[in-house]
């Protein structure tokens, strides 16, 4: 397996993976619509390949805290005959040293904290980061990295995430 970078080529491929990954259509919608609208940062999304076959995706896209500017991860999929084997794994560490390295201050997710602690995620309200959402609770979550200053405040997400509700 290779982790590399996702082109525009793979869109047809990622959004196969995602539609596969979550069993519907939103996620791999919700992917694209990063793409298309500049949302997504390019240097954070990356593909897992086997055999040159894309079989995991990660997008991560540019929120904002308080007006400042952030990293929102998801969404993350992985081909559902491959799962449990790392490759997600694999994905989140591409993402979280590409970001640290780029001087990012902290990746934000919304996801099950029994599998994103293992990569050194945290409540947000840790950190004093406020989810979008307050009923989100602990499994909204934050990565700190290298540059992450603590001073707080509220994330909101790329505005593609807001059509989630419609
Ligand atoms: C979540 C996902 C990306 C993880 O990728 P993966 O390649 O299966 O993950 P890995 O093999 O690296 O890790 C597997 C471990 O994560 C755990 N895990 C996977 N998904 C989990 C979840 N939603 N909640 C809790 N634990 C989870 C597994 O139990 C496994 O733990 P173990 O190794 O201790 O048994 C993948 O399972 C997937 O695409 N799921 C469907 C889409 C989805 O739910 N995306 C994430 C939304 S936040």
């Amino acid at each position: 397996m290779i982790i590399r970078r996702e082109t525009s080529t793979d869109a047809a491929l990622v959004r196969e993976v995602q539609r596969a990954a979550f069993g519907q259509d939103i996620e791999a919608d919700l992917a694209a619509a990063l793409r298309s609208g500049g949302h997504s940062i390019d240097e954070l999304c990356f593909v897992a390949e086997i055999d040159g076959l894309i079989v995991g995706h990660v997008v991560c896209s540019r929120g904002a805290i308080d007006g400042r500017l952030s990293v929102g991860l998801g969404p993350i999929g992985v081909q559902p005959d491959l799962q449990h084997k790392g490759i997600g794994s694999a994905l989140i560490h591409a993402v979280i040293g590409a970001a640290d390295a780029s001087g990012e201050s902290e990746i934000a997710l919304l996801g099950n904290p029994d599998y994103y602690s293992r990569f050194g995620f945290v409540a947000s309200s840790d950190v004093g980061i406020m989810a979008p959402d307050a009923s989100w609770g602990p499994f909204f979550q934050i990565r700190t990295l290298s540059s992450f200053n603590p001073v707080g405040g509220e994330f909101s997400y790329a505005a593609p995430f807001e059509n989630l509700d419609d």
